[in-house]
């Protein structure tokens, strides 16, 4: 039996990806902050899958956590088969109006998180040649206005990511990025706008880039089940692909950072945005 965890379990792609491995007969290690106390979580997988699901705190930044996680899997699990770094959040404003304390945070949980649980985990994903799926983002190809410090913890999980795949291809551990577009989960939600739109030099790109947002989610949303299941698909693959984009937008934005010569893309990107984000509303 295949022993799974995953980060940021409590809820969107996290609590998804639990379901779908445990209905797959995968062991699974779903980790949360604070779970002990929200134990109505996972109390319809409990009552089917009590056998084969285990439930722990994990705060990502919190290193004494990572390492407890590490001393139950070396001394009561046979090591790890598949590692899903899941857990992140949105940090959305300019740049201009963000505190100093919500940026470190912001790479504190995205970028360094990754790090220090797979640096931790890594003598039992070496043992067992494990799998490991780092969340990256739509954005961690592509930049994008007001969400400049979310994109840079999503490029520098995707250039970690790159570089770990290569240094540990020689001991048949493989790492693979997880580029998801627009999701319904509780991104939104729980996104922290670092800026507000009443008083920021910024408020009309504010504005319109949470009017566009809404309306983008209210239209055209997509079901967050496709990455979970997708996810779940590539680690049963023999050999994973270095990288998986997911969702309609997720593709699209692909192909034109990939085929479009730099040049022109930006020529695009800049008038087309500026367009759309300083566009009076009437
Ligand atoms: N949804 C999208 O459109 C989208 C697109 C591209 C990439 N992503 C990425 O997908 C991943 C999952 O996000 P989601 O869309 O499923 O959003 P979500 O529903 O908000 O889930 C995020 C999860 O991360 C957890 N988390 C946040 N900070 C944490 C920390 N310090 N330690 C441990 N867990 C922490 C949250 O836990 P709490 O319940 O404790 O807050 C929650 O379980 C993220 O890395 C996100 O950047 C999402």
């Amino acid at each position: 039996m295949r022993i799974v965890v995953i980060t940021g379990a409590t809820s969107g792609f996290g609590k998804l990806m639990v379901q779908s491995f445990l209905q797959e007969g995968d062991f699974v290690i779903a980790t949360g902050r604070n779970l002990s106390n929200r134990q109505s979580i996972f109390s319809a997988e409990r009552a089917l899958f009590a056998n084969r699901l285990l439930e722990l705190d994990l705060d990502v930044t919190d290193h004494s956590q990572i390492q407890t996680i590490f001393n139950l899997l070396e001394n009561q699990f046979s090591g790890i088969d598949i590692l899903i770094n899941n857990a992140g959040h949105g940090l959305f404003g300019p740049l201009e109006n963000l505190k100093s304390e919500d940026i470190r945070h912001q790479m504190e949980v995205n970028f360094f998180g990754t790090v220090e649980v797979t640096k931790t985990l890594l003598p039992l994903l070496r043992a067992k040649k494990a799998k490991v799926f780092n969340f990256s983002s739509v954005f961690g190809f592509m930049g994008f206005p007001l969400t400049s410090l979310y994109c840079a913890s999503k490029f520098a999980v995707e250039g970690f990511s790159e570089s770990l795949r290569i240094e540990l291809a020689p001991y048949g551990v493989q790492v693979c990025l997880i580029q998801p577009g627009g999701f319904e989960t509780g991104f939104g939600q729980n996104l922290i706008w670092g800026a507000d739109a009443e008083t920021s030099l910024y408020g009309t790109q504010i504005k319109n880039y949470r009017s566009l947002h809404e309306m983008v989610s209210r239209k055209k949303a997509q079901d967050p089940m496709v990455v979970a299941r997708g996810v779940l698909r590539l680690s049963q693959m023999k050999r994973i692909p270095m990288r998986k984009v997911f969702g309609r937008d997720g593709a699209f934005s692909y192909l034109i950072k990939t085929f479009l010569p730099e040049k022109i893309y930006f020529l695009i990107m800049e008038f087309i945005l500026s367009k759309v984000f300083l566009a009076k509303k009437t």
